[in-house]
C-alpha cells in the first residue's frame, strides 16, 4: 500500500488529489469537531471555506434545523452559533441538526480534496477505526494535513504517524513517501505522549494561550470514537 502525506493544503491543488483515496487531517481542531458532531449525532455537516457564505446558506436553511459553526484564528465567529472546540458539540446542542462549519484551515483542505474519489476525516479521536477502513479497502491513498496558515504544523503530522503506525501493525507492506517516513518515526518517538510532544510547536501554545487545554486533552486522545466520516456530494457524513 502505498502512503503519500502532504505538510499543508496549500501545497496542493484540487487537480493533485482528483481521484485519489484522502484522508484529510486537522487535529487541532476542525477534524475532531466534525467527528465529534457527527459522533454526537448530527445528521450532515456542510463545509464552507467563506464566511459570508455561510452564513448566507445558513440563513437559508434556518428552518431545517441548521446550525452555523466555526472560527477564525481560534476564535468564535460574531453570529455563529458554536465555535471549534468539539466540546461545544454535545448531543443536545448538535442531534439531528445540519451543521454549516468554516475553519479558518481544516475547511479549505476539504475543498482542495472536494474531488478525490473518496475523502475521509481523520484525526486521534477516530484514528483506529479510521485505519480499520482503509485496510479493508486495501487502496493507496493520500494523507492531506491542514497545517496552519500554509505552514506545517507538529499535530497534523503526528496524526498521519499513527495513521501509519496503526496499518503497519496490520502488517501491510507500505510504501512511503519521506514526510510519510518522517510522520512515523516522529509518531513512534511520540506515542507514549503526545501531548508532551506537541509543546512548544505553535498551533498547540495558541490553543493553550487562549485557555483551551480542555480541547487539546480530548483532540490529543486516541480511539475516542470508531466514527469514521466521509464527505460526499458536498456533505460530510457517516460512513
Ligand atoms: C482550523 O481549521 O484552522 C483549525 O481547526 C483552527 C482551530 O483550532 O480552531
Amino acid at each position: 500500500m502505498k502512503i503519500e502525506v502532504y505538510a499543508s493544503n496549500t501545497h496542493v491543488s484540487k487537480k493533485d488529489m482528483d481521484g485519489k483515496v484522502v484522508v484529510a487531517v486537522d487535529t487541532l481542531r476542525a477534524a475532531t469537531t466534525i467527528i465529534t458532531a457527527l459522533h454526537n449525532g448530527c445528521a450532515q455537516i456542510i463545509p464552507v471555506e467563506d464566511v459570508e457564505k455561510a452564513m448566507e446558506l445558513a440563513a437559508n436553511m434556518q428552518l431545517n434545523n441548521a446550525v452555523l459553526g466555526g472560527e477564525r484564528n481560534a476564535k468564535k465567529l460574531p453570529g455563529f452559533d458554536f465555535g471549534n472546540s468539539p466540546l461545544e458539540y454535545v448531543p443536545e446542542a448538535i442531534a439531528d441538526k445540519t451543521l454549516i462549519l468554516s475553519t479558518t484551515n481544516g475547511t479549505a483542505t476539504i475543498a482542495r480534496a472536494a474531488d478525490a474519489k473518496r475523502l475521509y476525516i481523520g484525526a486521534l479521536i477516530n484514528a483506529t477505526a479510521l485505519v480499520e477502513e482503509l485496510v479493508r479497502l486495501g487502496e493507496d491513498f493520500t494523507i492531506l494535513c491542514s497545517g496552519t496558515h500554509g505552514k506545517f504544523s507538529t499535530d497534523d503530522i503526528l496524526t498521519a504517524g499513527c495513521f501509519i503506525h496503526l496499518i503497519r501493525q496490520r502488517k501491510v507492506p507500505l510504501e512511503l513517501d519521506d514526510l510519510g517516513r518522517v510522520a512515523e518515526d516522529l509518531y513512534n518517538r511520540a506515542k507514549k505522549g503526545v501531548p508532551k510532544a506537541l509543546q512548544g510547536s505553535a498551533h498547540f501554545e495558541r490553543l493553550m494561550s487562549l485557555g483551551l487545554a480542555q480541547d487539546l486533552d480530548y483532540c490529543l486522545t486516541q480511539d475516542i470514537t470508531d466514527v469514521v466520516p466521509v464527505f460526499r456530494d458536498g456533505r460530510i457524513v457517516l460512513q
